[in-house]
């Protein structure tokens, strides 16, 4: 290890402190920071480029990088030979044999948001001294995030691959890139008068194989990959290329660098533009980014902007991991006047998508008590921005979480937010422990009410602890607010801190209560009044006449959904019939599982939960079977009965939940994803991966919605 422990816990620390600096300090203070800088910096680039494991996010090191360009442009003085912003790129560590790239392989600026790339635009219009007002065509594709190869082509034979490397040198692997079905071993460049070519792309594991892969690796006792990049960029340092195929790499030609004719004349110019550039390579049999899906010609920025803020939006759904748009001006000869800095290419900005991962500091763990008495440990973090919003606090889920991680109290954590997905710990990092880290002990009591010591159980099979008899009322509120809640009876306006309110005043014990409030009391508190009781009053009654489906959902039985609630309710006239059933009686429904009919038939066979439902009777809650609780049959005759059917894209005939109700009128079945077993697939616009899924499948009829409005409309 490069760096010990403490180093690393300081350097870790020190950037942290850094990265809230905002105003250009004084010159010698300046001098201070920048050193701290440099050091940091390297350090970042070591997790990043050799461990492959970075401590900070991309947005994070660019923060630091920016800041620390932004002190030598004030004080030019202070620029050290060895400053990190001296140089193209990372140190070469690699028993592959390195070869000099035809031209330098630069990064690239980067931008956040729509104003960034506004700038972007008018700082390139004043390097090419043009007009403000004159707009310029960018092409827009997407920035792919795997391993960075140079294809070299020589008389229309693939002669070389090599790594990115330095920028300047990379890694030879002629062998590995021989091995990707993905690039050709042959084109014919020679039909435009090309002799020798350098084409740029980035090789890529789909997000679905990595899953495959990982499961394989996992049956064959090896380690797991972090992360499709990982697996890629391993892939090509990989000896045997076999690997190739075992990874299932692919790869994305995105740049022709370097194009020369037999007597050595530069042959880029002929391109004209970017675009045409990337369509040539397509026709010449490698893979692009495909005009129209993930790559756009764009006429100006405000596009540009538009279509990097949709695919920030989209990212989740592509097959590939991107992490942000790479925005490019389309005129070549414009490229060429417009240069290059010792860094990247003026001509060009990557918009980066917000962090999906950042790190911080686990600072403590609280206990929740569920509505069945689970025990839910929740990490209280520092704060840090992820993916646009704040992150404070997030689920543990179970005792088992906490140990397979081997997380403690005073770790630097890796937090995950992907998509509309809840922020998640990925992992210790157990390189910034410095010793004064402590184990989490997950309690043995309930965690709520320590001085009554009531012992907490876990069920064989199940990763939760359980307080099995709640004697300090944590686990009844939870039942209320998820009685009185959407999923449960659906009573208008009441919600989580009507029943924390409605507790403290000693108005709550059970779910009965709820239904004998005293709306003149209600009507004195703080902040109330009387219109908003009345409402209330009036809200609860008309839960008072739910259908039983829902009175047995919002019991908060363990494992009862709305499906096994729906069907339970089809079986009976009044709730309390259950009380008579054993648990064959409940198997033999079709669809109730064992474990559901254990929990249901002990929930019905406690005296307590009885004399419950009977008051909640006698209090004007409908225990009888109504009209919404029949079963409803199957439509057996209708167009699409027996056939499972998807929507996908942007419906503009309808909207998505009439699509629903017509495909369920017609006797559909709605599925959630593409597989062997879906019948018909409607594509709207923009249809993306599910498309291409079902296309591949080839078993799936695909309609548009005007086909599948006719056939419901039995047109
Ligand atoms: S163009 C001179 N286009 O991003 C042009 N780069 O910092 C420079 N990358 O590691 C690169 N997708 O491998 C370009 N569509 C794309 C890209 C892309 C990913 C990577 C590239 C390099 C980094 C550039």
């Amino acid at each position: 290890m490069m760096y010990d422990k403490n180093t690393q816990r300081r350097l870790f620390d020190l950037s942290k402190k850094l990265l809230q600096n905002e105003n250009i300090p004084g010159r010698e203070e300046g001098q201070e920071e920048s050193l701290h800088l440099h050091e940091i910096i390297r350090y970042h680039e070591w997790r990043y480029y050799i461990l492959n494991d970075p401590v900070i996010s991309d947005y994070e090191y660019d923060h630091l990088f920016k800041r620390l360009e932004a002190i030598e442009a004030a004080y030019p003085d202070l620029i050290m030979p060895d400053s990190p912003t001296q140089r193209v790129s990372a140190d070469l560590t690699s028993e592959f044999p390195s070869v000099p790239h035809l031209t330098p392989m630069l990064s690239l600026a980067n931008s956040y948001n729509a104003e960034d790339l506004k700038d972007f635009d008018e700082s390139l219009k004043r390097v090419l001294d043009l007009p403000e007002d004159r707009e310029l065509p960018y092409v827009v594709e997407p920035k792919f995030d795997g391993g960075t190869i140079a294809l070299v082509y020589e008389n229309d034979m693939l002669v070389r691959g090599a790594t990115r490397g330095n920028g300047k040198e990379g890694e030879e692997m002629t062998a590995n890139a021989k091995a990707m079905r993905t690039i050709p071993l042959k084109a014919e460049f020679s039909k435009f008068d090309v002799k020798k070519v350098e084409l740029r792309g980035e090789v890529l594991m789909r997000k679905d194989d990595f899953t495959k892969v990982n499961k394989v690796r996992e049956k064959e006792g090896k380690s797991v990959f972090a992360n499709p990049r990982n697996a890629a960029t391993g892939g090509l340092r990989m000896k045997d290329p076999k690997e190739i195929e075992k990874r299932k790499l692919e790869a994305f030609v995105y740049q022709l660098g370097y194009a020369v004719n037999e007597g050595g004349r530069d042959m880029l110019p002929k391109f004209k533009t970017h675009h045409d550039s990337i369509e040539v390579l397509g026709n010449l049999g490698f893979k692009v980014p495909k005009d129209g899906y993930e790559r756009k010609r764009c006429k100006n920025i405000a596009e540009v902007a538009d279509f990097c803020l949709k695919w920030q939006e989209y990212r989740e759904e592509y097959p590939y991991e991107i992490d942000g748009m790479v925005v490019k001006l389309d005129d070549l000869a414009l490229q060429e006047e417009a240069g290059y800095t010792s860094h990247h290419p003026r001509w060009a900005i990557a918009f980066k998508f917000k962090a999906k991962q950042a790190t911080t500091r686990l600072l403590d763990v609280e206990y929740q008590v569920g509505k069945i008495g689970s025990i839910t440990p929740v990490a209280k973090l520092e704060p840090v921005q992820l993916a646009g919003v704040t992150v404070s606090s997030v689920s543990l889920h179970n005792e088992d979480f906490i140990t397979s991680k081997d997380l403690r109290l005073g770790d630097t954590v890796l937090v995950e937010r992907a998509g509309d997905v809840i922020p998640y710990i990925v992992k210790a990092m157990e390189d910034l422990r410095d010793g004064t880290e402590t184990p989490i002990t997950f309690p043995k009591h309930c965690p709520i009410n320590e001085a009554e010591k009531v012992p907490l159980s876990r069920v064989e099979g199940e990763a939760a602890w359980r307080c099995s008899d709640c004697t300090c009322g944590a686990q009844q509120t939870q039942q209320m607010i998820f009685h009185v809640s959407k999923s449960g009876m659906d009573i208008d306006g009441f919600g989580k801190s009507y029943i924390e309110r409605f507790v403290e005043q000693g108005w709550l014990k059970s779910l009965a209560d709820i239904y004998r409030l005293d709306y003149s009391a209600i009507a004195e508190l703080e902040g109330f009044g009387k219109r908003s009781a009345e409402n209330l009053k009036r809200a609860i009654d008309k839960a008072k006449q739910n259908p039983i489906k829902m009175v047995l959902k919002s019991l908060a039985i363990h494992h009862l959904g709305n499906r096994a609630s729906e069907i339970l309710a089809g079986e009976i006239s009044h709730v309390l019939e259950l009380r008579n059933w054993d648990e064959e009686k409940f198997t033999d429904i079709k669809d109730i599982g064992p474990i559901l009919a254990k929990n249901v038939q002990a929930y019905f066979s406690v005296e307590k939960n009885i004399a419950l439902l009977e008051e909640m009777e006698s209090l004007g809650v409908n225990m009888t079977q109504t009209e919404a609780d029949k079963k409803d049959e199957p439509i057996t005759d209708g167009a699409l009965s027996g056939k499972s059917i998807l929507f996908t894209g942007t419906l503009t005939q309808m909207s998505r939940s009439e699509a629903k109700k017509m495909a369920l009128g017609a006797g559909a079945k709605v599925s959630s994803s593409v597989s062997s077993k879906l019948d018909i697939l409607v594509v709207g616009e923009k249809a993306g991966s599910k498309l291409k899924k079902a296309q591949e499948l080839g078993t799936v009829d695909i309609l548009t919605e005007e086909a599948f409005l006719q056939l419901v409309n039995g047109g």
